[in-house]
């Protein structure tokens, strides 16, 4: 028999947010997640999906994670530190380390697991972490994780995290002060000001932590935000994750040796959570690999983005600050907002919409994920789409 309080507490919250129209139903796909996905029998364009490179389904990944099963089987059968490591893991690590120009680099079994395991290794109580209040919920999550003192700075703010780095290192209450940010910020599409972030930094000797989840594939070439700007060996911790544009599963740390040494001895997601699969794992190297040999896929998802960013705007929608492929339609209203996404469903596009609490109230949108795998017909269809229910719905 189940707690009465527990049944209680699940069916007032989950009445409470059915009632509120904020319960998400999640809708299963009938297909891999590629440039079209099949829901309920439906073929839609996707425009939803991490997979900015189209190596979710690329064939030599498939059959480079086959071939690993093959030969190690299908789990890696212990944490690292037991006997998980298998030389597969530590050629992921050296593969990641030079995408990255780092030094070393560790791999965890996903990208939010890196922040819960690298802040709260290095920071404690004592401390201080400069947080942009735009940063994702894994860093916040990690953040409090850490116990350090978290101060908010207003996004992308500059004066803002100048004042509060300087307040913060003069007042010597704390050991250490950390600065951490998104390298391209996933709501928006912007991109993080790490040259002025960096002269901070110097400054007031903060540390640098950069998650670049939504910049690595798709800056810099590919190899990121960091790279992006020249900036490899300024930023302590960078962060990224196998599972969006590298197309697999997993996260990861790169940056100096005696960083990744110490994160191998004390982060807790790497001492006491079984490590990656060898599929996962020689799939990922292989796509990093594929990455650093080539920028084809890099300058097609580009081209892409480019393509449907300019029929978004020349349509009249409010496409916001974005830099990068990322390509919001701001609408505003909540209620608009998530009709505007049901009837580009209807219609045949899959693009979700994301309102408060993701976002501030009065921001929602419908976010575009366009990936180097949709063709021109797929991105010429889905404008054509968004013209002729934002015209019935008023929103241009
Ligand atoms: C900035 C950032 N960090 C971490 C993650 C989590 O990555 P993963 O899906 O590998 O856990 C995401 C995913 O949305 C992200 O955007």
């Amino acid at each position: 028999m189940s707690s009465k309080t527990l049944d209680l507490f699940l069916n007032e919250n989950l009445e409470d947010l059915k009632g509120k129209g904020l319960y998400n139903e999640i809708d299963p796909l009938e297909s891999p997640n590629g440039p079209m996905i099949k829901i309920n029998g439906k073929e839609l364009i996707n425009l939803s999906s991490n997979n900015y490179l189209g190596l979710a389904t690329d064939e030599t990944l498939k059959q480079a994670a086959k071939t690993a099963i093959d030969k190690y089987g299908v789990g890696a059968g212990a944490v690292r530190t037991i006997n998980g490591t298998l030389d597969i893991h530590i050629k992921l690590e050296e593969t990641l380390a030079k995408f990255k120009h780092t030094e070393a680099a560790i791999a965890y079994q996903s990208g939010f697991n890196c922040n819960m395991a690298a802040i709260s290794a290095v920071m404690d109580k004592n401390d201080a972490i400069l947080s942009d209040e735009l940063n994702h919920a894994s860093i916040i999550d990690g953040c409090r994780l850490s116990k350090a003192k978290i101060i908010r700075v207003n996004h992308s703010d500059m004066e803002d995290l100048r004042a509060k780095a300087k307040d913060a290192t003069e007042s010597g209450i704390y050991n250490k002060v950390m600065v951490i940010t998104d390298g391209v910020f996933s709501m928006d599409g912007d991109i993080a000001k790490l040259p002025e972030i960096v002269e901070i930094a110097e400054e007031f000797d903060l540390i640098t932590y950069v998650d670049d989840a939504h910049g690595s594939g798709v800056l810099g070439d590919g190899a990121g935000t960091v790279k992006h700007f020249g900036l490899s060996d300024k930023i302590d911790f960078q962060i990224g994750t196998l599972s969006k544009a590298i197309g697999v599963v997993g996260g990861y740390v790169a940056g100096k040796q005696e960083l990744i040494d110490w994160l191998k001895v004390r982060s807790r997601p790497f001492l006491f959570s079984t490590s990656l699969t060898p599929a996962d794992v020689v799939a990922s190297t292989r796509a990093i690999e594929m990455l650093m040999e080539s920028t084809e896929l890099n300058q097609k998802l580009w081209e892409n983005a480019d393509y449907l960013k300019d029929g978004l705007k020349k349509l009249g929608f409010d496409i916001g600050a974005s830099e990068t492929p990322i390509t919001p339609c701001i609408i505003g209203d909540e209620v608009k907002t998530q009709e505007f996404s049901r009837k580009l469903y209807e219609e045949g596009v899959y693009a979700k919409s994301i309102v408060f609490p993701t976002v501030q109230r009065g921001t929602g949108r419908v976010r575009n994920m366009p990936s180097a795998a949709h063709t021109k017909e797929m991105l010429d269809r889905a404008i054509e789409i968004y013209g002729k229910v934002g015209k019935e719905l008023k929103i241009i």
